[in-house]
């Protein structure tokens, strides 16, 4: 049978027709008035995006990239560093700062659950001297599918001067979040996931408070130094050759996003949540994170008793066409993860649901073909 290629994975996420076409024209200066007039459009419109008065500068560059620009713009080798960890990319963040120096504490959680504020207030409450520098936390743990409460670990923080660094890369654009309005100091986001452009641009934003520290740190940088992204910001440029194509998908993309409405996205991502987790509860499926702290980008579901995740994952591709995504590191066989980010509607969910209906029926297991799809149209009847 003619497979139809569907991508249902955390990113990188469907990319929009208007987009694609949107980049799928000739090059243009990127020193001339036609790219500052686009790169200034943009620059107000990320901000939107954020949240927030301050820049927020493009870099040509994977998520990671932008997560080490963050690091190595605010911080200098032996600070102490509070890395809030739920999952991979948690990890991953903190381990960046350790390579450059940084010293750097967890504060680990269980993977499928939100961190805590209780624990970062009760381990902000012991540093006395306020050696802390920056507090590391991730929006949107995509490896295990759970979002964390920023605005109240931010409230945890109370009085205590470290830096809020987030990564934001599987958030920013799906999940509300106010950098000014919450006193986020620095923010980063990639241009794959919710953002809905192919990847190769990262984002980051810096309040007054990030770029003081800017003006101290130490870690070595030139590629990533923020200063020489927002001088040319300046004058609607980049320092470096921009990646065009991607910049004129990124005016596409935000306009998109002014069209539906920010607030629109947002409710959308959780509605789509919502149905897709009653679905897989009709099933009988056990979801790794709880109601509570369960993410609007990305749902991860147990493999059952037995059965291997990347069997199911297998059966989804090869004979339906559907990709999901697989567990990660310690989780690695034991989950799938259904991306349900960017360019997402009630139509992918309901779909998906079906499918692998389908999937886990031929796999062996007891499913009621339709119910998933059943519970899942009730929600989105509703919303
Ligand atoms: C939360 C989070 N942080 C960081 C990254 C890294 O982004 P990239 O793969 O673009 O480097 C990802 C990618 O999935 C992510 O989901």
């Amino acid at each position: 049978m003619l497979l139809k290629p569907y991508l249902m994975i955390p990113g990188p996420t469907a990319v929009p027709e208007r987009v694609l076409q949107a980049m799928h024209r000739p090059m243009i200066n990127h020193r001339g008035p036609q790219y500052e007039e686009m790169f200034r459009r943009i620059s107000e419109g990320l901000k939107r995006v954020f949240k927030t008065q301050s820049d927020v500068l493009t870099f040509p560059a994977a998520g990671t990239g932008a997560l080490e620009a963050a690091i190595v713009n605010t911080l200098s080798p032996g600070d102490l560093v509070l890395s809030v960890s739920t999952g991979v990319f948690g990890d991953r963040f903190a381990e960046i700062a350790g390579r450059f120096g940084a010293q750097v504490e967890k504060l680990e959680f269980p993977w499928g659950e939100g961190a805590q504020p209780e624990a970062l207030a009760e381990r902000l409450a012991r540093d006395s001297e306020r050696a802390i520098k920056a507090i590391l936390l991730t929006h949107n743990e995509t490896s295990t599918g759970v979002t964390n409460n920023i605005q109240a670990l931010v409230k945890a923080k109370g009085d205590h001067p470290a830096l809020i660094l987030v990564d934001a890369v599987s958030a920013l654009a799906a999940i509300n979040l106010e950098m000014d309005a919450w006193g986020l100091d620095v923010v980063v986001t990639g241009a794959q996931k919710a953002l809905m452009l192919p990847p190769g641009l990262g984002f980051v934003a810096m309040n007054e408070r990030a770029w003081e520290a800017h003006s101290r740190a130490k870690m070595p940088k030139f590629y990533w130094d923020a200063q020489a992204i927002k001088k040319s910001l300046g004058k609607g440029q980049n320092p470096y050759t921009p990646p065009v194509s991607l910049i004129f998908g990124l005016d596409e993309a935000l306009k998109m996003i002014d069209e539906e409405g920010l607030e629109n996205v947002f409710a959308r991502h959780c509605l789509l949540r919502d149905a897709l987790r009653a679905g897989l509860k009709a099933q009988g499926l056990k979801l790794l994170a709880g109601d509570e702290d369960a993410s609007p980008a990305v749902t991860a579901v147990l493999a059952p008793e037995g059965m291997e995740g990347k069997a199911i994952q297998k059966m989804m591709r090869e004979t339906y066409g559907i990709t999901l995504a697989g567990g990660q590191k310690k989780l690695e066989n034991k989950i799938i993860r259904i991306g349900h980010v960017g360019y997402v509607a009630a139509t992918d969910v309901l779909v998906t649901l079906s499918i692998l209906d389908m999937a886990l029926t031929k796999l062996g297991l007891p499913i009621k073909l339709g119910a998933s799809v059943k519970a899942a149209q009730e929600i989105l009847m509703e919303g």
